[in-house]
């Protein structure tokens, strides 16, 4: 019918920390997926940049990292036309609402975390009441936007639950205030292991430099990094148990030129495992190389960049704080 509003398509958020140069890990677990469900859904993205404080961070070097971040999520193809991305710090209902849910959230749930238990061990010295709440923040940033889906890699599933719980517990306390999201976790790259040690998953952290590939890492050192990687004695290019580094390079090289895991291992049939590793490191060079020339591009024009986050807060705001204005008054404040 003629004049009917347009029906709104189911809302997608995201976000990323930027604490460091963004890895192969975030891209092929979560960043990939956020440009392609652009099409389809309405999405928003941020760049978590209050969540990176439960670590401690060097200024300048966070608002390096931040200005990277951003240029590169435009060079992956976030169009913030079309999405609203902006700075977790830009809005302030982010902390404002991650107060109101701290007190829906209870110390249990925050110390069953993995993430909370394998960050308290690396930071030993530093076991901040931030690190403990992060996930609480995070349902903030997700619960402002009342988002239907959140694309994430497997290690913030568990983070998603909570969100989940939290929201429900606040409904049930009240009446339907949060829409209930659900994790888009897809099944290729959802869970991208260090090349140094496929039992743990890529990191920013890892402490060797082989075990991690940067999305602005240079051809020469991806192909180093991908030559170097731990495999098995068994020579033989195939998806099975006890192959976690052979597993972790089909899934990189099935992320990154679309073929699927038989066609992989028709194709390095009688193939040794330096020639798969070079093929690997040839795939993830060129997959990279457009995005890395548009990051070029983009990351020269701060003016530009910085439009876009205003543009991006502004909007986000605007969501935001309707949803943060519902629940100060259901909980009872003056208004
Ligand atoms: P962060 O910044 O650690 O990672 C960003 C995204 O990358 C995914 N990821 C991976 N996927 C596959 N393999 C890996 N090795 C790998 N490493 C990271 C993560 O799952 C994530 O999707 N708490 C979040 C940031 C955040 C957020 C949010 C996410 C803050 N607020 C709201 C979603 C919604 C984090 O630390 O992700």
């Amino acid at each position: 019918m003629e004049n009917q509003a347009p029906e709104r398509k189911p809302r997608v958020f995201s976000a990323i920390q930027p604490s460091g140069s963004v890895t192969l890990g975030n891209y092929l677990g979560a960043l990939k997926n956020w440009a392609a469900l652009q099409d389809d859904y309405d999405c928003i993205f941020a760049l978590a940049d209050l969540h990176t404080i439960t670590v401690r961070q060097e200024p300048a070097k966070l608002r390096h990292n931040t200005l990277e971040a951003y240029a590169l999520l435009l060079a992956i193809g976030i169009d913030p036309q079309r999405s609203p991305f902006f700075l977790q710090s830009h809005v302030p209902a982010h902390s404002q609402l991650a107060w109101v849910l701290d007190c829906y959230t209870q110390f249990g749930e925050l110390q069953r975390m993995t993430q909370f238990k394998d960050k308290s061990k690396k930071h030993a010295d530093n076991i901040n009441a931030g690190l403990f709440t992060y996930p609480s923040l995070m349902a903030a940033d997700i619960l402002l936007y009342q988002a239907n889906f959140v694309p994430i890699g497997e290690d913030q599933t568990q983070h998603l639950e909570l969100t989940r719980n939290i929201a429900e517990r606040f409904n049930n306390s009240y009446s339907p205030t949060f829409t209930l999201p659900q994790a888009l976790v897809r099944k290729e790259g959802k869970r991208i292991m260090s090349l140094q040690d496929p039992s743990h998953k890529m990191s920013k952290s890892d402490e060797n430099v082989n075990g991690c590939v940067y999305v602005l890492d240079k051809p020469d050192d991806i192909m180093r990094k991908f030559k170097r990687a731990i495999t098995d004695s068994e020579a033989s290019v195939h998806y099975g148990e006890g192959k976690n580094g052979i597993n972790n390079l089909m899934d990189i090289y099935s992320c990154t030129t679309g073929e699927d895991y038989a066609t992989i291992e028709h194709d390095f049939a009688g193939k040794g495992y330096g020639d798969f590793k070079a093929a690997v490191g040839e795939a993830v060079i060129e997959h990279l190389r457009p995005i890395q020339e548009r990051f070029a591009q983009y990351s020269g024009d701060k003016a530009y960049l910085e439009k876009c986050w205003n543009d991006g807060a502004e909007k986000a705001a605007h969501i935001a704080n309707r949803t943060l204005q519902k629940v100060m008054k259901k909980v009872g404040f003056v208004l």
